[in-house]
């Protein structure tokens, strides 16, 4: 039979005026749905990373979990959610960011890292930026260093890579 050669970027799939009319909405589940794609995007999330110490993942709610579990369980180390406002259960530390209408809050567990740890971020897709940004002070305020941050999609006309390496932090994204 012929070799599959579809890469990550085959596997996601685009739906039109979702969540509102206008915007082309990069669907994500269709990746994680197959075996194969899954696994591939995992993988190439770790690979500039490679010889990197990473003590933790960090992934952005809600699709964020999915791949950095996996990631997490990759590298045998820990994962770390960073969540929306009023989730979390325990003591929390929050930054806000901006949307396109108003601003949003992201929150983590105060006590989640110790000062020193090398924490990789992980998420599934890179729009403006504002929650990986989030993301970052929230870990950089207990003292962690970001490795990284990994994502599978960068939108690169929304502004999310100047931005994030603007901030000085490596950005990684499997396709645009
Ligand atoms: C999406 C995406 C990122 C974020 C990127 O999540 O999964 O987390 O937006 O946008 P930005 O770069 O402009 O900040 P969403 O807010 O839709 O949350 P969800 O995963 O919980 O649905
Ligand atoms: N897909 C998923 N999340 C998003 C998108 C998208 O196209 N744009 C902004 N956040």
């Amino acid at each position: 039979p012929p070799r599959d050669t579809r890469s990550v970027r085959d596997y996601i799939r685009t739906i039109a005026d979702f969540p509102k009319e206008g915007i082309l909405f990069r669907d994500v589940t269709t990746l994680f749905a197959d075996a194969r794609g899954f696994r591939m995007a995992v993988d190439q999330l770790l690979t500039p990373y490679a010889g990197e110490r990473i003590s933790k993942v960090v992934g952005l709610e809600a699709r964020g979990f999915i791949l950095g579990g996996a990631v997490a369980h990759q590298l045998s180390v820990g994962f770390v959610p960073i969540r929306k406002k009023g989730k979390l259960p325990g003591a929390v530390i929050s930054e806000a960011y901006a949307l396109e209408y108003g601003e949003a809050v992201m929150e983590l567990h105060d006590d989640a890292l110790q000062p020193g740890e090398r924490v990789l971020i992980v998420d599934d897709l890179l729009a403006t930026g504002g929650t990986a940004a989030a993301a970052i002070k929230l870990c950089e305020r207990l003292g962690a260093q970001i490795v990284g941050c990994a994502f599978v999609i960068d939108l690169p006309d929304l502004g999310g890579r100047t931005l994030l390496e603007g901030l000085g932090h490596d950005v990684h994204a499997l396709t645009e």
